[in-house]
């Protein structure tokens, strides 16, 4: 197995919609070293905001994380009415995962004012993360054009790059759910020096969560268990979630798997050399009756723009899960022996 280079600590901003695969993302970044994780923004998507903020909430308190603020983002999308995917992750969010009712409350101040604290508190520094629907970023941009300057690097999921869309033949779901905020955050990003790193479908759905690699967390996580009976806590809980996301992918005819698109995004971000990208200028369909929350890639310059967004086009899934594995089992081994972590 690679061992995982570790870099520096980042301060690390992350907007989820947990979300299976943004539980997951969100234990990576719990289990890695490199990410001095300074707030959690939560987005309506997967399901409604307030169940999202419960979840990042319920997660922080069950790995024992204290001092990381959550923030509550908007209901709704910019424009559009808001749609859920619990049929994709379960009722709560979490699929058949069932955490207890969180003590902690989220900040006083919505995730949008969150996004523009981080940024300045950590100028020029803030590695930020988005794997979810992008209302809360474009909000953000209106109260701080400034963002993508203020910013060290940040890193999306979403949109689908000359490949098939999953939640309309041709879009992606984060983007779907809030197009005129996708397509808001690409073009405040016109001007940056930073270009954003952008992962679609095209690039997540290679890597693949299988059963086999879940029993392999699982025992790493904990070599002496009955692996039937997951007793380590947050394995526990993610073996619970990704059931009903293997699940959902089966009755979808992809097999029983799961596709981990955001902790990719997460891995990316901590360590950008995880894939390889293409330059382009990037837009969004906001009209097409057919085509709306398309993304495209300019790839040959037809539109006569410079290239705004690094386009995610391989990654080594083999790579990535040897990191994410080692990362995570090692994280929950830890709880095993509980003890406040203070991420402040
Ligand atoms: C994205 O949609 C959500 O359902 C997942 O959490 C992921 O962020 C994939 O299209
Ligand atoms: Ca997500």
């Amino acid at each position: 197995m690679s061992a995982a280079p570790v870099g520096p600590a980042h301060p690390v901003f992350v907007d989820v919609d947990t979300g299976v695969d943004d539980a997951m993302a969100l234990a990576y970044l719990f289990a890695s070293p490199e990410a001095d994780l300074v707030g959690i923004a939560s987005t309506a998507g997967n399901v409604g905001v307030h169940e999202v903020c419960r979840n990042n909430l319920a997660l922080l308190e069950l790995c024992g994380i204290t001092g990381v603020p959550v923030s509550t983002g908007s209901e709704i999308p910019l424009s559009a009415p808001l749609r859920t995917a619990e049929d994709t992750h379960g009722p709560q969010g979490l699929g058949y995962a069932e955490l207890p009712e969180p003590t902690a409350a989220p900040t006083s101040y919505d995730a949008a004012e969150a996004w523009v604290r981080a940024a300045h508190a950590h100028p020029g520094e803030l590695v930020g993360i988005a794997t979810g629907p992008l209302t809360n970023l474009a909000l953000a941009l209106r109260a701080e054009p400034a963002l993508p300057q203020l910013l060290r690097r940040l890193v999306i999921m979403g949109g689908s790059f000359d490949y098939r869309g999953n939640t309309t033949p041709v879009a992606e779901w984060n983007t779907s759910v809030d197009p005129e905020a996708t397509q808001q955050v690409y073009a405040a990003w016109r001007d940056a020096q930073e270009l954003p790193i952008v992962l679609g479908l095209n690039l997540t759905e290679t890597v693949v969560m299988t059963p086999a690699l879940l029993d392999r967390l699982a025992r790493e996580a904990d070599p002496q268990a009955d692996i039937r009976q997951r007793p380590n806590p947050l394995i526990r809980v993610l073996s619970d979630a990704m059931r009903f996301y293997f699940e959902f992918h089966e009755s979808q005819g992809e097999g029983y798997l799961a596709h981990l698109h955001d902790p990719v995004a997460a891995a990316v971000a901590l360590d950008p050399e995880l894939v390889t990208c293409r330059p382009a200028a990037v837009d969004v369909e906001l009209t097409g009756t057919l085509t709306r929350g398309m993304t495209i890639a300019d790839w040959s310059g037809h539109w006569g723009r410079e290239p705004h967004a690094l386009i995610g086009v391989d990654v080594d899934p083999a790579a990535f899960f040897d990191r994410f594995i080692t990362r995570v089992a090692g994280f929950a081994r830890q709880l095993a022996h509980p003890g406040p972590s203070d991420h402040s």
